[in-house]
């Protein structure tokens, strides 16, 4: 796939997570086979009035050749500005959130409520694109709900506003995470555009992988959840090396010792430890005893005793 001038090489890349994607996860995500990574996803306004906390979540490692950045909003002009900000010169991708469901972004009629309104997303792509030389992408939903289902004309309004690509995560916003991804919606919205298409939703191993590829005929794949604690599947699916759990979980907190201090580091793995374990037999003890410990080291040597 090429968006832009920019060529992917395996056609997978990792979906954005917020509060969980972070730079050290991306980081090892690419070493297995994604191409990219998209970043956490970035407030617009908060960029524009200089947050501190925002600026950080703008960290990127060495390896990611093709760095994407994720901003949402619902002011043209405050996108606009945001998109031409010189903290984001190292980005080679500008994508816009337009799927997200959490009540806090579409109460403001940001992330998938802009699905409700079409002429203002289609004003918002307008001024990203027209803010600069990158290619500007938009990752949204099938539509609102089930009886909104509107992810066709809204590929179509994304191409003809000047977007480079899109994904679709083949779900509405009322359904959040649940249900079943619907695949031939996501088939419908690759053939009404010329634009490349990223597929997003429910690909948790090679034959998911391969059978979304085959039902959308799409141009590349995105995946989310199945990655979280498994960064072995894009290594899996390109036919990369065989890597442990314990591999894993050590290059994680190395990485992110290199960006974060250990304050951030204890609170912040706990959630992926318990990802690491998910699916170990007989691990109650430990995963209760990682879910609330404060130290790092500690639960990397209990997490020894029954991960490889
Ligand atoms: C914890 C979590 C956080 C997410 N944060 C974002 C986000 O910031 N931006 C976004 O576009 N999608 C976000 N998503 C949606 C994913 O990118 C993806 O579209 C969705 O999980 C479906 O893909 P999957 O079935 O492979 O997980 C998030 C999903 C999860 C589970």
């Amino acid at each position: 796939m090429k968006i832009g001038n920019i060529e992917f090489k395996n056609n997978l890349i990792l979906a954005p997570m917020a509060g969980v994607t972070d730079v050290a996860f991306r980081s090892i995500c690419i070493s297995c086979g994604a191409d990219a990574a998209v970043g956490e996803l970035i407030s617009a306004k908060a960029l524009v009035y200089q947050n501190k906390k925002t600026q950080e979540m703008l960290v990127t490692s060495p390896n990611e050749k093709i760095k994407i950045v994720q901003l949402f909003g619902s002011e043209p002009d405050v996108m606009a500005k945001a998109v031409k900000l010189p903290q984001l010169k190292k980005f080679d991708i500008i994508d816009i959130n337009m799927g997200c469901p959490a009540p806090k972004i579409v109460n403001n009629g940001e992330g998938a409520a802009l699905m409700k309104d079409i002429n203002l997303a289609e004003q918002i792509i307008r001024a990203c694109v027209n803010a600069t030389d990158k290619p500007v992408t938009v990752k949204f939903r099938l539509g609102w709900d089930s009886k909104r289902i509107n992810c066709v004309e809204f590929a179509r309004m994304c191409e003809r506003a000047g977007a480079s690509a899109i994904t679709v995560h083949g779900r509405t916003r009322d359904m959040f995470y649940s249900g079943k991804a619907d695949w031939g919606m996501i088939a419908k919205v690759k053939s009404a555009v010329h634009i490349p298409v990223i597929a997003n939703g429910d690909v948790s191993n090679i034959e998911s992988y391969n059978s979304i590829l085959k039902k959308t005929h799409c141009d590349a794949v995105m995946i989310g959840r199945a990655t979280l604690g498994n960064p072995q599947i894009f290594a899996d699916i390109v036919g990369g090396t065989k890597h442990t759990k314990m591999y894993y979980v050590k290059k994680h907190v190395k990485l992110l010792r290199k960006y974060y201090p250990e304050r951030f580091i204890v609170a912040h793995m706990r959630k992926h430890f318990l990802w690491y374990l998910k699916g170990i037999k007989d691990g109650a003890e430990i995963k209760a005893k990682v879910s609330v410990s404060d130290n790092v080291d500690n639960s990397i040597e209990l997490m020894q005793t029954v991960l490889k």
